[in-house]
C-alpha cells in the first residue's frame, strides 16, 4: 500500500457527492428495505427495538422477511437441534458439524442441555413437512429441501420460527449454515456469550418466515499477516467474526516487504530468513503446514474459501533476503526491513531463478489450499517496464493455473488478465486511467472484485485524528464504508462484479484487540453490501441494527469502536 498524503482525489469527491444523493434517497423512502414484510417495513429509518428481535434486526438484512401473530420461538429444555432426513451420507455429516457448532454455540450462554439428534423421529418428520401438518417438533430443524426455488443458490435458506420450533431449509448445507447464523442474530444478544448468563425476556426470537439469498458470490475480508504475523488461533478469531456476517471468502496476505508467512518444502530460507522480520522490529512468524491447514479447515466449516496472496513481483523483499541472487535490480533494503515504505522491491524479472521459485511456491500453497483461487498480487511494481511487467504476470499466471487455481490479481494485473490469465481482479486503487483496463479485462473474460480503499480498506482510520491506521485514501468512517454500491462505482457489464472484499492491512496493527477496533463496526457495513439486495441498503436503520451488535460484541467479547454515527444504546450515546 502506498504511502500518500491524506485528502480526497476529485474522483473520491464525486463519488462522495453521488453518494449522498443515494443516502438521502434512502432517507426519503426510495430505497425502503425488503427486510420486512408488512409489520417489518414500518417507518423508513426506525427500527423497533423493544421484544423478541425480528428480520428487521438482522446484519446483513435478509432478502425478505415478516413477523407473525403466533407465540415467540424459544429455547427450552426441551430444545434440540434436529438433523432432517434429506442429503447424502456426506451432505448429513456436514450438517451435522453446523447442528454441533450451533448447540455448542447456544449451550454456553443458556446453559441448556441442546442435544444434537438425526434420529428420524415423528417429530422431525412432521417440522420437515411444516410445523403445521402435527405433531410436537421441539426443537431447530435443519433440513436439506431441494423444493426450494432454484434461485435460492448455494446459499440461500429460509427460516421459519415460531413457539417450540425453529425450522431452516436450504438447497445446500452452506446455506443451512447461514440460516444459523441468522437464528443466532434473532436471539437475544447475549446468546454470544463464551458463559452461562441471563437473558432478560428469556431465549425468544419473534415468530418469523425469513426467505434470504446472498447478493454476492464473493463476500471479502483480507488480513495482511505479514507487515505484522498473527498467530493460527488469532486468524480463527478473525474468522470467527467475519462467519457471524455471512463472508465467505477469508483472504490471507501471506508476504510482503517485511515477511514471509508460510513454509515451503525446498526453500527452507523462505522462513529461516523470510518469515523472521515484521513491522516495529517485533519477530514475525511463519504458518506451518498444519498451521494452515487447521486455517483451511476453520474457515471451511464456516463456509469460507481461504484465497492465499503471494504478492510478486514487487512487495518482495522478504524473498530477496532470503534470495539475494533474485535482487537484480538492488532493489532490497537491509534485512530485517521493519518500516512500510512500499514500492521499492522487485524480483528479478529476467532470470529464470526467479520462475523456479514462483513455481515451487505456487505449487505448495495450491497443494494445501482447497479453494479455487491463488492470488499472486501484482501491486505497485514500479521499476519494471509495463511490457516486462506484463510477461512476468502472465509467465506466474501460468503457473497458478497450472498448479489448478484461478489467478486473483490486484487491479495492476488487468493488462494481464483473459483466458489463461488472471481470471478474478481486485479493484482498489480507483485511479481514474485503470478503469479503462478493468473494462477492458471484463471484455476478454475476468471478473472484478470490489475493494476501493477509500471504502473499504479497514486499516484506514476512522478520522484523521484516529491513534490507529492509514490515511493515504482518505478516512473511512462507518457512512463512507457503507454509502455505495459495488455495481456502478466503475461502469461495468452486467454480471462483471463477483462481490465486494474488505482488505485489513497491518503496518500499524499489531494485536487482535486492535485489529477488532478496526474490523467492529465497519465489516458488518462492507458485509452488507455483499449479501443484501440493493433495495435493502438504508443508512438509518443500518445504524439502528449495527448499534445493536454493540451488545452482542460485548457478550462475545470482541473489541469495537464505538463510532458516534451509530446510535449505541447505553450513558454517553
Ligand atoms: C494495495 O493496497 N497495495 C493493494
Amino acid at each position: 500500500m502506498p504511502i500518500r498524503p491524506a485528502g480526497r482525489s476529485a474522483r473520491t469527491s464525486r463519488l462522495l457527492i453521488i453518494a449522498v444523493v443515494l443516502v438521502l434517497a434512502a432517507g426519503f423512502g426510495l430505497h425502503r428495505a425488503l427486510g420486512g414484510g408488512e409489520e417489518d417495513g414500518g417507518h423508513p429509518g426506525f427500527v423497533d427495538q423493544a421484544g423478541p428481535r425480528t428480520g428487521a434486526r438482522i446484519i446483513p438484512a435478509p432478502l425478505s422477511a415478516t413477523t407473525g401473530t403466533g407465540p415467540s420461538f424459544e429455547l427450552s429444555a426441551q430444545t434440540a437441534v434436529r438433523i432432517g432426513a434429506t442429503g447424502t451420507p456426506e451432505q448429513r455429516a456436514e450438517i451435522r458439524r453446523t447442528a454441533e457448532q450451533l448447540a455448542e454455540a447456544l449451550r454456553r450462554p443458556t446453559g441448556l442441555p441442546i442435544a444434537v439428534t438425526d434420529a428420524v423421529t415423528d417429530a422431525v418428520k412432521s417440522a420437515e413437512q411444516g410445523a403445521e401438518s402435527g405433531g410436537p417438533a421441539d426443537g431447530i430443524v435443519l433440513a436439506l429441501d431441494l423444493a426450494l426455488p432454484e434461485e435460492t443458490g448455494p446459499e440461500g435458506y429460509r427460516l421459519t420460527a415460531g413457539g417450540a420450533t425453529a425450522r431452516i431449509t436450504a438447497r445446500t448445507p452452506a446455506g443451512l449454515y447461514r440460516g444459523t447464523q441468522t437464528l443466532r442474530q434473532l436471539l437475544p444478544p447475549q446468546i454470544e456469550s463464551r458463559t452461562p448468563v441471563a437473558a432478560p425476556g428469556g431465549w425468544q426470537a419473534a415468530a418469523v418466515d425469513i426467505t434470504d439469498r446472498p447478493r454476492y458470490a464473493y463476500r471479502g475480508a483480507m488480513l495482511d499477516v505479514a507487515r505484522h504475523f498473527f498467530t493460527a488461533d488469532e486468524v480463527k478469531g478473525f474468522i470467527d467474526r467475519l462467519a457471524l456476517y455471512k463472508v465467505n471468502h477469508l483472504h490471507l496476505h501471506l508476504s510482503d516487504d517485511q515477511g514471509w508467512r508460510i513454509a515451503v518444502p525446498g526453500r527452507p530460507e523462505l522462513t529461516s530468513v523470510g518469515a523472521t522480520s515484521e513491522v516495529g522490529g517485533t519477530p514475525g512468524g511463519f504458518y506451518t503446514e498444519a498451521d494452515y491447514r487447521e486455517i483451511v479447515r476453520y474457515a471451511q466449516e464456516r463456509y469460507l474459501t481461504v484465497v492465499p496472496e503471494l504478492d510478486l513481483p514487487g512487495h518482495s523483499n522478504a524473498i530477496l533476503a532470503a534470495y539475494p541472487e533474485l535482487d537484480c535490480n538492488d532493489s532490497a533494503r537491509p534485512w530485517p526491513y521493519t518500516g512500510i515504505e512500499v514500492g521499492f522491491s522487485l524480483l528479478c524479472a529476467k532470470d529464470e531463478r526467479t520462475y523456479a521459485l514462483t513455481a515451487d511456491v505456487i505449487d505448495e500453497v495450491a497443494r494445501l489450499t482447497p479453494g479455487p483461487y491463488l492470488h499472486l498480487g501484482g501491486d505497485e511494481v514500479r521499476k519494471l517496464a509495463p511490457e516486462d511487467y506484463r510477461e512476468f504476470v502472465r509467465r506466474v499466471s501460468a503457473q497458478v493455473v497450472a498448479a489448478g487455481k484461478i489467478p486473483v490479481g490486484w487491479n495492476q494485473t488487468a493488462s494481464a488478465a483473459g483466458p489463461g490469465g488472471v481470471g478474478l481482479l481486485q479493484y482498489w486503487d480507483g485511479k481514474g486511467a485503470r478503469d479503462q483496463d478493468l473494462k477492458d479485462a471484463v471484455g476478454r473474460g475476468a471478473q472484478v472484485i470490489m475493494s476501493p480503499a477509500g471504502r473499504t480498506y479497514l486499516d484506514m482510520k476512522y478520522e484523521a485524528s484516529y491513534p490507529l491506521g492509514l490515511s493515504w485514501a482518505g478516512t473511512v468512517d462507518v457512512w463512507s464504508a457503507y454509502s455505495w454500491d459495488p455495481d456502478t462505482l466503475v461502469a461495468l457489464p452486467p454480471g462483471a462484479v463477483l462481490g465486494v472484499e474488505a482488505p485489513l492491512w497491518t503496518e500499524t496493527l499489531s494485536t487482535p484487540a486492535e485489529l477488532d477496533r478496526m474490523l467492529l463496526p465497519r465489516l458488518p457495513a462492507i458485509a452488507e453490501l455483499g449479501w443484501s439486495d440493493r433495495s435493502a441498503h438504508d443508512w438509518p436503520r443500518f445504524r439502528q441494527r449495527l448499534a445493536e451488535e454493540g451488545a452482542r460484541w460485548d457478550a462475545a467479547g470482541f473489541g469495537y469502536e464505538k463510532r458516534p454515527e451509530v446510535p449505541w444504546p447505553g450513558p454517553g450515546h
